[in-house]
């Protein structure tokens, strides 16, 4: 029976909790985590598939472990996730040493999918139904929804915790594989999720962030009446211990006000809204089939401006899609300066296999055009975070305490001074030096400098002192 597992993730954050919950369940069932690879009797790999290059990264981390794999016979590899999903067996083609290829939909029985490949010895393909292969409600359930067990030893945090509160996504821009690989859109029961939430705040979690790929399409049912995003938030204001609520990502439609007066109005919500607009040219994003025209996204700025004053807003980009002229790309920085967002991700276009953009467009912009598009939205976005982060010089904000730098993570010791890293409610990122006993606290700090992503604090008094 294989003991040591080793898990790599790559993806967003929806994978990240899914590995965590892998982690759980396999910590549970008898399992132990190994530092590598090599000492590992089970190797899994959590995959993306949003871009190609998540691909080539996940094949070719394969590909060096033929060789591991060779020596060790016993050694069992597993894809899960995203990509998985998306090749099935195509996996098994590209990298015959795989044993194991399992969709997100099925990863809640991951311990008993190992053992019985331990047993039998050969490959095993597990994955949901295709989003036409079935009706609505079967391919529903053949992402099986699954309780997860939350425990400390599985987290990278003790003090920070990631939620789902729905699985799939159905708005199907045209460029993107997420609605198929992971399936429609479904609502988490309301209680369950406050449940979980009590169960985390029990545990010493001082910040959740809700998931969900259009977390404010979230709607379910609780005391006989259809409930919100807005009333999800209002319960878990309520969880003791929790200080720090937040949500991701938000569907630029859908954006209500009864969400932004919670926002405006809950004490532990955080003011920090990251709504993806994608581009800044009509004609693209309806092609994308967003669902909305520039007009329309610049007056839910407004209004967010309007009723959560400094409410830090972000953004996501996807630069070079198909047919985007250089008209449309200056429309983009157009929205970028009125946006002055805190920051955006800003991403070439990637064709996906299986989307209708790669279906019905050419993807005719090359890949030149597309880093220079890139880098010039890039630079004048972080001109604006900047500016955005320079009036915090001098002033005093409430953090977060995330606990030490990746830097400063090896000598980080009780009773030593390192740097920290925290986090305002903004989701400003806040660098200073400080006792790693600090992390999970809510810590007054002044900032002495700023630049596009970082704000620096003074060192920290002694945990006691102050
Ligand atoms: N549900 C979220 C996140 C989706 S994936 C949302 O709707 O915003 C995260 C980001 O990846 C997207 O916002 C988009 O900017 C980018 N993305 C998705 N598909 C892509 C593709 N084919 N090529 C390049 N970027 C893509
Ligand atoms: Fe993809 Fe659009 Fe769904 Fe986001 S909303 S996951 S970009 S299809
Ligand atoms: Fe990637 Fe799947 Fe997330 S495709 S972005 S890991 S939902």
């Amino acid at each position: 029976m294989p003991r040591r597992f080793h898990i790599e993730t790559v993806g967003c954050q929806m994978n990240v909790l899914d590995s965590e919950l892998v982690t759980a369940s396999l910590l549970a069932a008898g399992y132990e985590a190994a530092r590598n690879r090599r000492e590992a009797d089970v190797v899994l790999f959590n995959t993306c598939s949003v871009r190609q290059h998540a691909e080539d990264k996940v094949y070719s981390a394969l590909g060096r472990l033929k060789h591991l794999k060779d020596q060790h016979p016993h050694k069992i590899i597993a894809v899960l996730g995203c990509m998985a999903q998306k090749d099935q067996a195509g996996i098994f083609k590209r990298a015959p040493h795989v044993d194991l290829v399992v969709g997100p939909g099925q990863i809640g029985r991951l311990p008993l999918l190992l053992a019985q490949v331990a047993a039998a010895r050969q490959p095993l393909m597990e994955v949901s139904l295709g989003r036409r292969a079935a009706s609505r409600a079967e391919v529903e359930q053949s992402f099986e929804a699954y309780d997860p067990i939350r425990i400390v030893q599985a987290r990278q945090s003790v003090h920070q915790a990631m939620v789902r509160v729905m699985f799939g996504c159905d708005k199907f821009c045209t460029y993107c594989i997420v609605p198929s690989v992971r399936g429609p859109e479904q609502s988490r029961p309301f209680d369950e999720i406050e449940s979980e939430v009590r169960q985390l705040a029990d545990q010493g979690c001082v910040e959740v962030t809700l998931l969900g790929q259009t977390v404010n399409s979230y709607q379910a049912t609780a005391g006989g009446r259809r409930v919100g995003l807005a009333d999800l938030l209002y319960r878990l204001n309520s969880v003791e211990g929790l200080r720090r609520i937040k949500f991701v990502t938000n569907y630029p439609r859908g954006m209500g006000d009864d969400l932004l007066q919670a926002v405006r109005d809950l004490q532990k919500v955080a003011p920090y809204l990251h709504v993806p607009a994608q581009s800044g040219s009509n004609a693209i994003l309806k092609r994308m089939k967003r669902g909305y025209a520039v007009e329309e996204y610049r007056q839910l700025l407004e209004r967010i401006r309007a009723t959560v004053p400094g409410a830090a807003v972000t953004s996501d980009f996807i630069v070079g899609f198909c047919g985007e002229t250089e008209q449309d790309f200056e429309q983009t920085v157009d929205l970028v300066r009125f946006g002055r967002f805190k920051n955006s991700f800003i991403f070439k276009y990637s064709p996906r296999a299986g989307t209708k953009a790669d279906e019905l467009f050419d993807a005719d912009v090359p890949e030149d055009v597309k880093r220079r598009r890139n880098n010039e939205l890039l630079a004048v976005q972080n001109a604006i975070s900047q500016e955005e982060n320079e009036p915090f010089v001098g002033r005093a904000v409430e953090i977060l305490v995330e606990g030490p730098s990746k830097a400063a993570e090896k000598q980080a010791r009780q009773g030593s001074i390192v740097q920290l890293t925290g986090r305002t409610a903004c989701d400003r990122i806040v660098v200073f030096d400080g006792d790693p006993s600090l992390a999970g606290r809510m810590l007054q700090v002044e900032i002495e400098s700023a630049n596009s992503f970082t704000l620096f604090a003074r060192p920290a008094r002694r945990p006691g002192t102050a």
